[in-house]
C-alpha cells in the first residue's frame, strides 16, 4: 500500500530524517518506534505532506505522491491523525466529523459506523470537541480520520495522556480495522506495551535513521523494549 524509499529531510539546516526506507502493508499495523525527538513525528508529516522532503519517495498504490499537497495525499486515501489530537475545539463532535470529510463531495453522510467504533460519540455529538475528555477527543481525532474511509490510516502517538481505558478501546479498533483487511496501519507510539501487543512489523529510528526492524512477534526477543527504553 505504502513504500518510502529512501527519504531525507531537513529543518534548515538539520539533517532529521535520514535514508528512511520501509513498507506499510494492507491488513497490517505497522509501528514505528524510538524515544523522544528522533524524527517520528517529522516522518509522519512527511507522509502526509506536511514537511517537505528533499530526496527520496513516497508511493500510495505504486503511484508516487511525494510531490502532492496535503490536500491531494487525503483524496488518495491518506488519514492522519495527528499528534495532541488537533480536533477543533470550538466546533460540534460533529462538525469535527464533517471536517472529516471536507474534500468529498457535499452531502457526504458521516459513516454511521463511526459510531458503532466509539459509542460516546454518539452520545456526545453536540458536544464542542474542547469539552470532550482527552481520550475522547483521541477518539473523535480518530473517527475524523476515517470517516472519508481511508486506505492508510497514519496515527501518531494515539496515547500519549490517556486514561488506561479508552487506550483499550483504541487498541481494539485499531485491530479490529487492520484485520478487516482493507486498510493499512502506520502508528507510532512510545507506550511499549501497546505497540507490541498491535504491531504486525515494527521499525525502530534513532537520530533521524531506521535502526531496527522486524515482525511484531519477535520484537521481544530482539530486545526492542531495550532500545526503546527511556
Ligand atoms: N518545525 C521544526 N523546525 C525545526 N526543528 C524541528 C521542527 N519540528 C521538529 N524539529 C526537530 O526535529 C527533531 C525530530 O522531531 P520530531 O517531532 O519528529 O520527533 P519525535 O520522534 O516525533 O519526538 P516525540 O517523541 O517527542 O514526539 C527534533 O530534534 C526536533 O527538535
Ligand atoms: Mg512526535
Amino acid at each position: 500500500m505504502l513504500t518510502v524509499k529512501n527519504i531525507h529531510q531537513y529543518y534548515g539546516g538539520s539533517h532529521i530524517l535520514r535514508d528512511v526506507s520501509f513498507e506499510a502493508t494492507l491488513g497490517k499495523v505497522t509501528v514505528l518506534l524510538g524515544r523522544n525527538g528522533v524524527g517520528k513525528t517529522t516522518l509522519l508529516k512527511s507522509l502526509m505532506g506536511l514537511v517537505p522532503i528533499k530526496s527520496g519517495s513516497i508511493e500510495l498504490e505504486g503511484k508516487p505522491i511525494h510531490k502532492a499537497t496535503p490536500y491531494d495525499r487525503a483524496r488518495a486515501g491518506i488519514g492522519f491523525v495527528p499528534q495532541g489530537r488537533e480536533i477543533f475545539a470550538r466546533l460540534t463532535v460533529e462538525e469535527n466529523l464533517r471536517m472529516g470529510l471536507a474534500y468529498k463531495s457535499g452531502g457526504t453522510p458521516i459513516p454511521a459506523e463511526l459510531f458503532e467504533l466509539f459509542p460516546v460519540l454518539k452520545q456526545m455529538i453536540n458536544r464542542r470537541g474542547g469539552d470532550l475528555s482527552g481520550g475522547q477527543q483521541q477518539q473523535l481525532a480518530i473517527a475524523r480520520a476515517l470517516a472519508p474511509k481511508p486506505k492508510l490510516l497514519i496515527l501518531d502517538e494515539p496515547t500519549e495522556g490517556i486514561q488506561p481505558s479508552i487506550i483499550k478501546d483504541i487498541g481494539r479498533v485499531i485491530r479490529m480495522l487492520a484485520d478487516r483487511g482493507d486498510m493499512a496501519i502506520v502508528l507510532c507510539e512510545q507506550y511499549y506495551d501497546f505497540a507490541q501487543e498491535l504491531a504486525d512489523d515494527y521499525l525502530v529510528m534513532e537520530r533521524g535513521e531506521v535502526i531496527a526492524r522486524g515482525l511484531g512477534k519477535d520484537m521481544e526477543a530482539q530486545g526492542v523494549r531495550q532500545l526503546v527504553a527511556i
